[in-house]
């Protein structure tokens, strides 16, 4: 274990090795809407708080003498060779944490073999991240648009940039109650932040460019970059742009177009024609919708209340697996996320039912400490953290993180 032989040998590493102190420092790295908008949970905190609570409700119980040297933390998902049972969730407006956060985040995945779930408010055309990755499994992740147009566009690009799966999230039809960002006035795609994926779509490019011709004092320098590169692939939407007059302000198309508070069971039963792709329904929280998403033939679900950040006093999304797990029965794909912060943390999820767990919150706070290399060592911190486990658990593969070897902690279920 290389990760853990380093720390012993005395070598220091890039980010600190537990969340706390990462968090610490991935703070004072970020401006104060930057650190709003991401560590920032809806309402009054309650769905962040019941998230990690719910983990300090079940202990592992190790066991002894099994001989577990060796051991296999690989897994196939749905067609995608996984290193370790974790993947790197779809975090939108990234840049606020770093610049080019995409592609750091992007080669930090590729470096580690992890897959990396592209989100639909990327700073970096899909295009863009996928080159910098290689072969390296990549996922794209959809919000579906009022614009059915605009869900194909999507949909083929992600199918032509070689995604393994294509990931709607169902949580975000409409943005959450989120108290921090509101009392800032931050909300970073009004600054041109996260709209990348719309930018390099023919019929939406101009958004960017709108957004710096609006309002030339405010915009951010994201958005001039994004600009540039629209001026540079596409100088005639550009001139288009800029004959058609001033054009409706972006912040209104952008909010108009980038998910449907419509959306409904009858659109999901349209994707299968819609693409080949194995699709992943991300924001699943209830038994039911679990097993509908599944009666509908999609290939798997996330339980997730999206890091807490939609709807306050949300269950657990640990609780919610639990529950999923149960309905759906053991053969499904079931992941999850919310609240994964360590090894230890993968573990029982694991032991509760996931077939694997995204990280979101922990990895950008890699990339706003140390960057590309923040990102691959909170990867390999959590990894190294689930090898330990394992091997102190007696257990030598996935298939062996069973439900005997955690329990309710007495008391506090
Ligand atoms: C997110 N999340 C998210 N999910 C998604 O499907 N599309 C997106 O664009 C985003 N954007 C986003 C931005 C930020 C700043 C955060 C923190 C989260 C949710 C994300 O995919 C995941 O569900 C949570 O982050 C998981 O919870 P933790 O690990 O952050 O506790």
């Amino acid at each position: 274990n290389q990760v853990y032989r380093a720390g012993v040998l005395g070598r220091r590493p890039a980010v600190p090795t537990d969340f706390a102190e990462l968090e610490r420092r991935a703070r004072k790295a970020s401006s104060r809407t930057a650190w709003a908008y991401v560590a920032g949970g809806a309402g009054l905190g309650r769905t962040m708080r019941n998230n990690r609570e719910a983990f300090d409700r079940w202990a592992i119980v190790p066991r002894m003498l099994r001989g577990a040297a060796d051991r296999d933390l690989s897994r196939d998902l749905l067609g995608t060779r996984l290193p370790a049972p974790i993947l790197l969730a779809p975090v939108g407006a990234g840049q606020l944490m770093a610049r080019d956060s995409d592609l750091h985040t992007a080669r930090a995945a590729a470096a580690t073999g992890v897959p990396y779930v592209y989100t639909n408010q990327g700073g970096t055309p899909m295009e863009d991240a996928a080159a910098a990755m290689g072969d390296s499994p990549r996922w794209f992740q959809l919000y579906w648009s009022t614009d059915e147009g605009l869900v194909d566009s999507l949909i083929q690009r992600a199918e032509a940039i070689g995604a393994g799966a294509l990931v709607i999230t169902l949580d975000t039809t409409v943005l959450g109650w989120r108290p921090q960002d509101l009392n800032l006035g931050s909300l970073p795609f009004a600054r041109g932040l996260g709209i990348a994926q719309y930018t390099s779509d023919p019929r939406f490019r101009s958004l960017a460019a709108e957004r710096v011709l609006e309002n030339p004092a405010e915009v951010t320098l994201a958005a001039v970059r994004s600009l540039l590169t629209m001026v540079r692939n596409h100088p005639g939407g550009f001139l288009d742009n800029l004959r058609s007059g001033r054009p409706r302000a972006s912040v209104e198309t952008f909010l108009d177009i980038y998910s449907n508070p419509r959306l409904s069971w009858d659109h999901i039963a349209t994707v299968r024609e819609r693409t080949s792709l194995p699709v992943v329904l991300k924001g699943i929280l209830h038994p039911d919708d679990a097993r509908r998403a599944f009666e509908l033939g999609m290939d798997a679900i996330v339980v997730s209340n999206h890091g807490g950040r939609q709807v306050d006093s949300s269950i657990a999304a640990l609780d919610a697996l639990i529950q999923v797990r149960e309905a759906v029965g053991p053969e499904k794909t079931v992941l999850m996320d919310s609240g994964i912060r360590s090894g230890a943390d993968v573990f029982t999820a694991l032991a509760l039912g996931a077939d694997a767990v995204l990280l979101g919150r922990p990895y950008m706070y890699g990339l706003a400490v140390a960057g590309q290399r923040g990102v691959e060592e909170v990867i390999a911190n959590v990894i190294a953290e689930l090898d330990l486990t394992m091997a102190l658990t007696g257990v030598t593969d996935l298939a062996g993180i069973t439900r005997d070897l955690v329990q309710p902690v007495p008391g506090r279920a």
